[in-house]
């Protein structure tokens, strides 16, 4: 009666989706390890990685798990350890491990398992605590793994989307920490028409890439005129990294989530260690820590 879940980093946004696409990465993640008890409700008994609060109110995975428990009213609950892997605040979907993990390892338990949709709805719910928002961009790769996209929220409604053998990702993380509440506040509440119709090509355009592994599709639509433009500030040498990345390999770069993670899609591994040698020489230059990472997409 216990189990250990691997809870993955993810990558939102991709650029020309913001709140509505997102996918996973390989190998770097989150442990839980979760171990069913008679008494009902979250307890959350060891963290590490992170200091985090205990009582489940105010944690994700509680909140989360609490959601789940209580809303399927199972007369039993959890004891559960929490291995931070993922930085909180970097970037790469900190919180929505956390919120996934949990729903994910309770319904491991559950003699009818719920849907991956189902543990998504639930997942926000944790996440929503952590920013201020329930958004599924970073929950829903985490629980379905591969590569996402929201098509509603209300209701909400997800579809998985191929992608092509050799689209890998390197991740730079700059050593600064960025709140996805305050980078959500300072975004525009209105878009002009004539940008609405520029992302809409672009994510338009990034699913048939990703459907007819078109590269350059994919390149020329990973773009973002909504949210980049903004966010871009609250990540000092943004447009440096950026350039950097295009002029060694990358095919398109962007924020990750609500940053300040950024990540380069290549065609191929060896682009992307390219990529990540390029970066992070662009890092020290600036006098930045930082670290990185590459996965396939
Ligand atoms: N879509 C979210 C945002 C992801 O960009 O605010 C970060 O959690």
């Amino acid at each position: 009666n216990e189990i250990r879940v691997f809870s993955p980093a993810t990558v939102a946004n991709v650029n020309c989706g913001f709140d509505v696409l997102g996918f996973a990465l390989d190998g770097l993640g989150d442990e839980m390890v979760l171990r069913k008890v008679p008494e009902k409700g979250i307890k959350i008994t060891k963290i590490t990685g992170a200091d985090l609060p205990f009582e489940p109110k105010e944690n994700v995975v509680g909140v989360a798990g609490l959601a789940m428990l209580n809303s399927l009213d199972l007369d039993f609950g959890f004891e559960v350890e929490i291995h931070k892997k993922i930085r909180l605040g970097s970037g790469v979907g900190s919180s929505a491990a956390s919120a996934a993990g949990i729903v994910y390892g309770i319904n491991q338990f559950l003699e009818r398992p719920i849907s991956n949709l189902e543990l998504t709805a639930f997942g926000m719910k944790g996440e929503a605590i952590a920013s201020g928002n329930e958004h599924a961009d970073n929950v829903a790769p985490c629980v379905y793994g591969g590569f996402t996209l929201i098509t509603g929220y209300s209701p909400l409604s997800i579809v998985s989307l191929p992608v092509p053998d050799d689209l890998y990702v390197t991740i730079i993380h700059p050593q600064i920490t960025i709140k996805t509440k305050e980078a959500r506040a300072i975004l525009p509440k209105q878009v002009s028409l004539q940008n609405a119709i520029k992302q809409s090509g672009n994510l338009a355009g990034l699913i048939a890439g990703l459907y007819t592994e078109d590269y350059e599709l994919i390149a020329s639509s990973t773009q973002d005129v909504l949210v980049e433009p903004y966010r871009k500030n609250l990540i000092p040498n943004f447009d440096f990294y950026k350039q950097t990345a295009l002029e060694n390999g990358g095919i398109s770069f962007g924020i990750s989530g609500s940053g300040p993670s950024m990540f380069t899609l290549c065609k191929g591994v060896k682009d992307a260690g390219n990529v990540e040698v390029a970066l992070t020489n662009a890092l020290k230059l600036k006098n930045m820590q930082g670290d990185s990472y590459i996965s396939p997409v």
